[in-house]
């Protein structure tokens, strides 16, 4: 029995630190484990330009703990009025990394987003241009379109045909939660890959719902039927290169959870690591881990494998803390709903 794993220090490639006391509360929740992560734009009011990319860069610099190596990668937030010209330049500069694409209206924080994809296409025919990936928010918004149905209908309608537009387009889908989802991620390699959550592989529709409402179970897009969560689990232990982790750790204070009108987001980055290895574990696939959480990102991205390592050892249940509490106010920790028996050791 395998008890002790050391494998390449992970990358996130789908993270939120957002800004401010909440940045300064939450930075060392992800940086204790990983060694980058990509920079979600979703601030209030978001990061569109260069100029803004640059700045919410420094302050997440500022942030690390000290002695901390962390490396964001910084995203631009896709808009109809975003300057193809800026963007050749923040990458080749070296300042961003990839841009995000949400279509208005999706998400959290997701206003400014793009409600006519015809108007973003000089944009996009830039970045296929220069090789620059985009990441995209996967699910229609229309409101006759059932939240469930969101991602498989967006693959369809808007994805494939985009993709068709601007075949040089490399595109990482984000978060997917979908059978349909897994399946069009591999669908072209090194063109097209997905990233998947810690909480997708571990929760479905009835962790958020059954026995009442969970609040922290509560994201976008939403949890599925357990086959869905299954067609994940399958993707992220396959070895297949065209997956890779992306946490989607999206923290909320608890009053903007636990409230009639909740906001979507689970916050994952504190145990993320230890939640992953347990899933793995159980698949018989903790060989598999290394790439999903620290090889694939890196190979899609053009960017080498981190040289630093973390190990992950197996013993008595572990435990995490509930809440971080930050400047903001309290933030619950995600819990995967069984015991944690792998920890970062090193
Ligand atoms: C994210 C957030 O809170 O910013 N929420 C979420 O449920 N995942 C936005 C997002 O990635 O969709
Ligand atoms: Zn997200």
């Amino acid at each position: 029995m395998t008890d002790i794993l050391t494998i390449p220090r992970p990358d996130d490639w789908h993270l939120h630190l957002r800004d401010g006391a909440m940045l300064q509360g939450i930075l060392p929740e992800t940086s204790r484990h990983f060694a980058r992560a990509i920079i979600m734009p979703n601030l209030v009011p978001p990061v569109v330009t260069a100029a803004d990319a640059a700045a919410y860069r420094d302050r997440i610099l500022a942030a690390r703990p000290k002695g901390s190596g962390f490396e964001p990668l910084m995203t631009l937030y896709l808009t109809e009025d975003t300057d193809p010209d800026d963007v050749r330049a923040a990458h080749a500069s070296g300042l961003v990394t990839a841009a995000k694409l949400y279509p208005a209206g999706a998400t959290t924080n997701s206003a400014s987003g793009v409600r006519n994809f015809d108007k973003v296409l000089p944009v996009l025919e830039a970045m296929a241009d220069i090789g620059m990936p985009m990441c995209v928010h996967g699910e229609v918004t229309d409101a006759d379109i059932d939240i469930f149905d969101r991602e498989a209908v967006f693959i369809d309608r808007v994805l494939d045909p985009l993709r068709r537009r601007v075949p040089d387009l490399r595109v990482v889908m984000e978060h997917i939660t979908t059978r349909d989802g897994v399946d069009y991620a591999a669908s072209a390699p090194g063109k097209l890959a997905a990233t998947i959550t810690t909480h997708h592989l571990i929760i479905n529709r009835n962790h958020l719902l059954v026995g009442g409402v969970k609040p922290h179970y509560y994201c976008l897009p939403v949890a599925k039927r357990e086959d869905h969560r299954l067609a994940l689990v399958a993707a992220a232990t396959s070895g297949n290169p065209s997956y890779f982790l992306g946490t989607d750790s999206a923290p909320h204070i608890d009053p903007l959870k636990e409230n009639a009108c909740g906001c979507a987001g689970v916050f994952s980055a504190t145990n993320t690591m230890a939640c992953l290895a347990e899933v793995f574990d159980a698949e018989g696939a903790l060989d598999k881990l290394e790439g999903f959480a620290s090889r694939h990102g890196p190979k899609f991205y053009g960017l080498p494998v981190n040289e630093a390592t973390l190990t992950l050892t197996k013993g008595d249940p572990v435990t995490y803390p509930d809440k971080i509490i930050t400047g903001d106010g309290p933030v619950t920790v995600f819990d995967p709903g069984f015991p944690l028996h792998w920890h970062v050791s090193d």
